[in-house]
């Protein structure tokens, strides 16, 4: 599916400035590891992303500097994950990690999350993983936010039945509107809500600042439904 996007992203893409080095790590590691949409077929084939078939495909949504996701990925090595992230910063790292722990089993999509979603092919995944999604609380910005009820049918496309759909936020409005969304669909069953991590849930960089500040960080894992 041709990349004919063209919704605007309003997040940040850079942060401080990269060393050459950092730069060329990105670059071997993208060439090696990136998803590219296809231009002559409808949706993307998960399963060739990867150089060997994996018992599971899970992805990550705005995963920051990949903490959370290379903790998965090591955890979890007969699944395959798909890692999205805008900030070139994040990427960095998260490439640094997947360097370091030599992890195969993690394709890279350094982009707008957006189209890759409308790109990936019906009921691929096992679990898609949202944490911390940027919260846009200004009431004119809601419409921003990565949880609305648009990416909600989405997600329930790509999602097996019985897959999970992975949220955290420390954002007491986001909160409010997750509930408020989950509420009137029908895709999704909230199976629990956590407000301490499960352990089966790695940690993350935002989370950590969150609960610095004294925040209570909330954790839901909802099921597909048929
Ligand atoms: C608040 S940060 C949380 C990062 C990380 N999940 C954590 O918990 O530390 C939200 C992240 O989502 C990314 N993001 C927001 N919108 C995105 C989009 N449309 N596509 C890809 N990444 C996105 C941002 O770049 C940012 O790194």
């Amino acid at each position: 599916m041709e990349n004919t996007f063209k919704e605007k992203f309003y997040g940040r893409r850079k942060g401080r400035t990269l060393s050459t080095g950092q730069l060329d790590l990105l670059q071997s590691a993208l060439e090696k590891n990136a998803i590219h949409l296809p231009i002559d077929s409808k949706f993307l084939n998960i399963q060739e992303l990867f150089q060997q078939p994996y018992d599971h495909y899970n992805l990550e949504i705005g995963f920051g500097s990949g903490e959370h996701l290379i903790t998965q990925a090591k955890n979890n090595p007969s699944t395959g994950f798909i890692g999205v992230e805008v900030f070139l910063n994040g990427l960095v790292n998260c490439v640094q990690q997947m360097h370091a722990f030599r992890l195969n089993n993690i394709r890279l999509y350094p982009d707008d999350v957006r189209p890759l979603l409308r790109g990936i092919s019906d009921e691929s995944l096992d679990q898609i993983f949202i944490l911390f999604p940027d919260p846009w609380p200004k009431a004119r910005h809601h419409k921003r936010r990565l949880i609305n009820p648009e990416n909600l049918k989405i997600f329930a496309r790509l999602l097996k039945l019985g897959g999970k759909l992975r949220i955290a936020s420390d954002d007491v409005s986001y909160l409010e509107w997750i509930e408020d969304i989950f509420q009137k669909q029908h895709d999704f069953l909230l199976i629990k809500r956590y407000t301490k991590r499960p352990p089966d849930w790695p940690s993350t960089r935002y989370e950590q600042k969150a609960l610095k500040k004294g925040r209570v960080c909330h954790y839901f894992i909802f099921q597909r439904l048929p």
